[in-house]
């Protein structure tokens, strides 16, 4: 059996994880940086930077503790090496190669999008190939998982990524940051049927995604519907935030069936699956696995707290990588950029 000892630090969460190759969570210690950023309603980079150099070595620390092992137990060190927030991923990416020198251990660089990407066979054990909608903070994308670092795209969004949109929509409804979670709390006590908001794209056969627009018309009667009332109502929020989602719901319901049409054609699918941030949304999910239902497919979600970024996605994904024989010279640079159409191939 292989330990491999995960370290995430692209984003606003800094995290340290043991994974085993029998797919078993060994220790998961993440520290978040919600309360850091909250005050400027989005993530500071040199903020973000800065709290994962703080935390970072208690964490990993707290990671070895908890699973009661030390580092030599260790197989090989996985880290995040992109995309994401520079600053953070270089933190990262530093632990990483001092621990691989020092505790001579293998190094393997991580695509934070292959570990969300790759989480469903953690949990699930799905078998490649599989259909995954991808949607978080910064990224929104349909892609056929053929196997690791084998990425067949079949669409993107045009302009924002559906967690920036579900963020921008609760800020313009006062909602604290990160306005995902928030958003659909309140969407529980609204009606869904209160607004009617556009479909951006509708009736494109194509996969990829718009959601400026639904933005623009949140925004638009936020503010038609403010001046009508006097001030912001908790009854508003809830209406609108209910009739935001639902058309969410059903905007992901033609994309995504237009994608899985697209996949099922070209590819053996095994199982439809979600993965990212956003994927811890319920309404969504139901949506997504009555799509798959119409497909006859199995639908995969990961519990919520490895759909939001973690370590462990980034062990597991260092473990199959590992598996492979796909390990890192320790030459390789931190990346803000790297598209998984440019992963190596097993
Ligand atoms: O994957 P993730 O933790 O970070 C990125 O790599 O981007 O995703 C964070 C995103 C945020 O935009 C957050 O608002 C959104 O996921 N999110 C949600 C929910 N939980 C998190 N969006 C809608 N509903 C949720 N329950
Ligand atoms: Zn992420």
């Amino acid at each position: 059996m292989m330990i491999v000892l995960g370290i995430e630090s692209s984003c606003d969460e800094t995290a340290v994880a043991l994974v085993n190759s029998e797919g078993v969570i060994l220790a998961q210690a993440l520290a978040t940086q919600r309360d850091d950023h909250a005050p400027y309603g989005g993530v500071v980079p040199e903020i973000a930077a800065r709290a994962h150099l703080a935390q970072i070595d208690r964490l990993y620390t707290k990671a070895l503790d908890d699973a009661k092992l030390t580092i030599d137990a260790v197989d090989a060190i996985a880290v995040t090496a992109g995309p994401g927030l520079i600053g953070g991923v270089i933190v990262g990416v530093m632990l990483g190669k001092a621990l691989a020198a020092a505790a001579q251990k293998p190094l393997i660089a991580v695509n934070h999008l292959e570990g969300h990407a790759l989480t469903v066979r953690l949990t699930d054990q799905v078998a490649f190939p599989y259909f995954l909608l991808l949607i978080s903070g910064g990224h929104c994308q349909q892609l056929v998982v053929r196997g690791v670092g084998d990425y067949v795209r079949l669409g993107t969004t045009r302009d924002d990524a559906l967690g920036e949109a579900f963020d921008k929509c609760a800020k313009m409804l006062g909602l604290p940051y990160p306005g995902g979670p928030e958003l659909e709390a309140a969407a529980r006590n609204g009606n869904p049927k209160a607004y009617s908001f556009p479909h951006p794209m509708s009736g494109d056969r194509g996969c990829d995604f718009s959601f400026s627009g639904l933005k623009t018309a949140v925004r638009l009667t936020i503010e038609r519907e403010v001046a009508r009332a006097g001030e912001l109502t908790p009854q508003i929020v809830a209406d609108v935030a209910a009739s935001f989602q639902a058309t969410v719901v059903a905007i992901l319901a033609e994309r995504v069936g237009n994608g899985l049409s697209m996949a099922t054609l070209g590819y053996p699918v095994t199982a439809v699956a979600v993965a990212g941030g956003v994927a811890a949304n319920q309404a969504i999910g139901e949506g997504l696995r009555s799509l798959a239902a119409q497909h006859d497919l199995p639908f995969v979600a990961a519990p919520p707290a490895l759909c939001t970024d973690n370590a462990a996605m980034i062990a597991w994904a260092g473990l199959e990588r590992f598996r492979l024989g796909l390990i890192d010279d320790a030459s390789f640079e931190p990346r803000a950029r790297w598209p998984l159409t440019e992963l190596a191939r097993a």
